[in-house]
């Protein structure tokens, strides 16, 4: 249901859940100080409430108001926001987010986003926003409004924007411990945190205590079977791509799906989940493969992403 920037106002005063574009992902909004608010997050993404929500801020003061921030996290949002990076830092004791948002955990995730209509409406309702990624629980994330819409069967007030032009969900970094922690990969790669940090950030790995259950193991799923590593198409499969590789003769019912013909592997992340969503929506394939990507820079996330929704054989 679409709804315009003065509906999404007073929708989310009234403690109400709205979907609203951000650079990354859409977002599935609600007032993080009120725990009815964010209980009905919690209910339209039929999320388990053991696993907390990122507590979105449009300003590095709100931010401070909620978390402590050590030095090193200091640093990273000064160079990084408003943009696609969330960290989690020690919750203030006397931040008034609702515990439901953090799952009773003494952490809380923040993030400023980058994407000016949504600093705007986090200003405008003058408190945090929690916001998922605007999907019911392990579907695919949506960077568009229709696959909101969808996804929700047209039920959910959404705030129309653009397209999400990074594609994938903003990196997470633990800043709770002395050396940065990578919970989640996502646009801002490893690289770039620990170029710009000068040392070495660690990954938490599968099987990890669970951080961040995005790091559980199947996750971003699409409902088709999914195998990687893949070099040709068969019958009846949707084949994802990076680059413009020869083919040869594709099978019956087969079809090839580019992230980026030019292999650009910014392109390929904004493509990702569009991609996936338009192989769902045409309902006639019986499989995904998906080709090789390269496993550096972005690739890390995106690789990451398809790890999680794929099929072992
Ligand atoms: O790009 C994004 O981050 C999008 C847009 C809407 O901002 N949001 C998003 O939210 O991806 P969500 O809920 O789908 O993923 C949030 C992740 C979860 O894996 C959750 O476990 C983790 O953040 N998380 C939240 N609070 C945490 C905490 N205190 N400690 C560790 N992980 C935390
Ligand atoms: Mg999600």
């Amino acid at each position: 249901m679409k709804i315009d920037f003065d509906q999404a106002v007073l929708l989310l005063k009234q403690d109400k859940v709205v979907a609203f574009p951000t650079e990354t992902v859409y977002g599935l909004g609600a007032n993080a100080l009120s725990d009815k608010a964010v209980a009905n997050v919690y209910k339209a993404k039929q999320r388990p409430s053991v696993n907390p929500l990122i507590v979105h801020v449009h300003a590095i003061e709100q931010a401070a108001s909620i978390g402590h921030f050590s030095d090193v996290a200091q640093q990273l949002v000064h160079h990084f926001w408003p943009g696609p990076l969330t960290i989690v830092l020690p919750l203030r004791p006397d931040a008034s987010v609702s515990t439901l948002a953090t799952a009773g955990l003494q952490t809380v995730a923040i993030r400023l986003p980058e994407l000016d209509s949504a600093r705007r409406l986090i200003k405008a309702v003058n408190f945090p926003l929690v916001a998922p990624s605007a999907n019911p629980s392990g579907c695919l994330s949506c960077i568009l409004f229709d696959q909101v819409e969808t996804l929700f069967e047209s039920k959910m007030p959404v705030l129309w924007g653009e397209e999400s032009q990074k594609g994938l969900e903003s990196t997470i970094v633990d800043c709770t411990t002395e050396k940065p922690i990578i919970l989640r990969h996502g646009v801002i790669t490893k690289t770039r945190l620990e170029t710009f940090l000068g040392m070495s950030c660690q990954e938490a790995k599968p099987g990890d205590s669970i951080k961040a259950p995005g790091m559980l193991l199947r996750h971003y799923a699409p409902t088709l079977p999914m195998y990687l590593n893949r070099n040709f198409p068969e019958n009846r499969q949707a084949f994802i791509v990076f680059g413009d590789p020869d083919l040869g003769t594709i099978p019956q019912g087969a079809e090839v799906f580019y992230l980026s013909k030019k292999s650009s592997l910014e392109e390929a992340a904004s493509n990702f989940f569009k991609i996936l969503h338009l192989i769902e929506s045409k309902g006639s394939f019986e499989s995904i493969g998906v080709m090789p990507l390269p496993q550096k820079g972005i690739g890390i996330a995106i690789n990451d992403r398809l790890s999680r929704g794929a099929n072992q054989e």
